[in-house]
């Protein structure tokens, strides 16, 4: 995971789409995107697409045909004479007036981001020839971005000026992913689809994923990382509240019975979780095992973005001149007009801003992307923090995270255990058990600089893996600094 590649203008890092069947030339071309996929099939790797069918690009020529007033392609999107009150996500209105038609269109993201009208047969059957294009290419899977905002249920007035609760999971949305399904991914056995929902519920995630409704394979939810959010507002800076990340962790994973989680603490839209959740500095090895042990010993499918793997943490840029990200722009301007102060903005922006997970991947101690100079500003740590020294160290977080996947594959009560909450209300401690037939596993997380212990029967259980050397086991655990240790037994 992630990232666009198809030709885009990059308004919002490619997520504004104009031509869905070509590589943007940045990346590439088609023939170089062939050997990619036939060089990976042949080590038995498939590549998943991350596809936006929630909007196009204004560049997209659907669009540059219905601002010439084609009433066929101003089917495809939603013009409006009179806007609703909505709010973009990106910041200000979800509307943008065009002169020439004296209408308005409309864009939950930027407004070079207009959204498609799924209402419109034609519209699915273009996205449906787009999907089936890229399978015959061999394309293996697809994640769909803000899948669940395709379903427009009304075009009203929000009372408090949001908007979501008329696009957010609507109506028509187990109908539309049944019918791409059908017409396309779902014809295979071997395709797996993944949907990006922005917040959704756990009885909407169930209903997507259920297998017996063929819609998606998995979903992506928010809630967890919304745990720093005060008063839910994401440009704010607050410590994490760790009982409401084990309450949603316990809910998502106990309430997803019939249906299958995506798993992630990072993607390019969020902070790096070891500088959110961990410890960067002092523990930072320690705490990024830490927090890979938690999520890949849930129930679900687990994700790592690019980085991860070796722990690469927040850029804490000084300068708004360092911030490619367009949400990150249009909120510095608004923080700035409600009269923020610029240390205030900065500290807020280097703990929240996407570009926090965008910073090239750093290969080795001079960086060792590219000779010419990156799109956006490598991480000076890449000195002490790359993937050369990662694979020098066998005590790294690369073979640690190498590790914890192979586990998963020996290990059915990894892959397919059910998840019983223990520790609920412990200070510092995230602690699960999961069972399987006669196996199992008893997983413990110290999400804390402290020393800390839990009572707990561990007669008979043995150490599958831990992020830390010696262990003394007994019934009164003992807990180090953002320790984690996973126990497994088999009766
Ligand atoms: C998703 C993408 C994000 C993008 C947005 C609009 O959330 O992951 O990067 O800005 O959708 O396409």
């Amino acid at each position: 995971m992630d990232n666009t590649i198809f030709l885009s203008p990059q308004n919002d890092n490619g997520y504004d789409i104009t031509d869905y069947y070509h590589i943007d030339p940045i990346y590439g071309t088609m023939d170089d995107l062939d050997e990619l996929i036939s060089e990976a099939h042949k080590r038995n790797i498939g590549l998943m697409f991350d596809i936006v069918f929630n909007h196009t690009s204004t560049t997209h020529a659907w669009f540059q045909r219905a601002l010439k007033g084609e009433q066929k392609y101003k089917d495809y999107y939603f013009f409006r004479k009179k806007p609703t009150n909505w709010e973009s996500k990106f910041g200000g209105s979800a509307w943008e007036y065009v002169e020439e038609l004296d209408e308005y269109y409309l864009h939950l993201f930027d407004k070079t981001q207009a959204d498609l009208n799924w209402e419109n047969p034609n519209v699915r059957e273009e996205l449906v020839k787009i999907l089936n294009f890229w399978i015959d290419k061999d394309i293996k899977g697809f994640r769909f971005d803000v899948i669940n905002l395709i379903s427009k249920d009304a075009f009203v007035d929000d009372n408090n000026g949001v908007g979501k609760k008329f696009y957010t999971d609507g109506k028509k949305m187990n109908q539309y992913l049944r019918e791409i399904n059908q017409k396309s991914f779902g014809k295979y056995d071997d395709i797996i689809t993944v949907g990006e929902m922005s917040s959704t519920t756990i009885e909407s995630c169930n209903n997507y994923t259920n297998p017996q409704h063929h819609e998606l394979n998995m979903t992506f939810n928010f809630h967890h990382l919304k745990v720093d959010y005060e008063n839910q507002e994401k440009w704010t800076t607050m410590p994490f509240n760790f009982q409401e990340l084990k309450n949603i962790f316990n809910q998502w994973q106990l309430g997803m019975k019939d249906g299958w989680n995506a798993l992630f603490w990072n993607c390019h839209d969020q902070p790096r979780s070891i500088s959110r959740f961990g410890n960067d500095t002092k523990y930072h090895d320690i705490s990024a095992k830490m927090l890979a042990t938690t999520m890949h010993m849930q129930r679900g499918t687990p994700y790592i973005y690019q980085g991860e793997e070796i722990g690469m943490t927040n850029n804490y840029f000084t300068d708004i001149h360092q911030y490619r990200d367009v949400e990150s722009i249009n909120y510095y301007h608004i923080l700035k007009n409600q009269g923020l102060s610029e240390d205030k903005i900065h500290e807020i922006l280097q703990a929240k801003s996407r570009d926090n997970a965008r910073s090239p991947m750093q290969w080795n101690n001079n960086g060792g992307f590219s000779k010419n100079t990156p799109w956006i500003q490598m991480n000076p740590n890449h000195t002490t923090i790359n993937v050369e020294d990662n694979l020098n160290n066998t005590n790294s977080i690369f073979y640690y995270y190498q590790k914890l996947i192979n586990l998963r594959k020996q290990y059915k009560v990894i892959s397919e255990g059910n998840y019983i909450p223990i520790e609920k209300d412990h200070p510092y401690i995230y602690a699960y058990k999961r069972q399987y037939n006669n196996e199992e596993l008893i997983i413990i997380n110290n999400f804390y600089d402290v020393d800390t212990s839990i009572d707990i029967n561990i007669q008979d259980y043995e150490i599958l893996i831990s992020n830390y050397n010696q262990h003394t086991l007994n019934n009164h655990l003992q807990i180090r600094p953002y320790e984690s240790i996973v126990l497994y037994k088999h009766s």
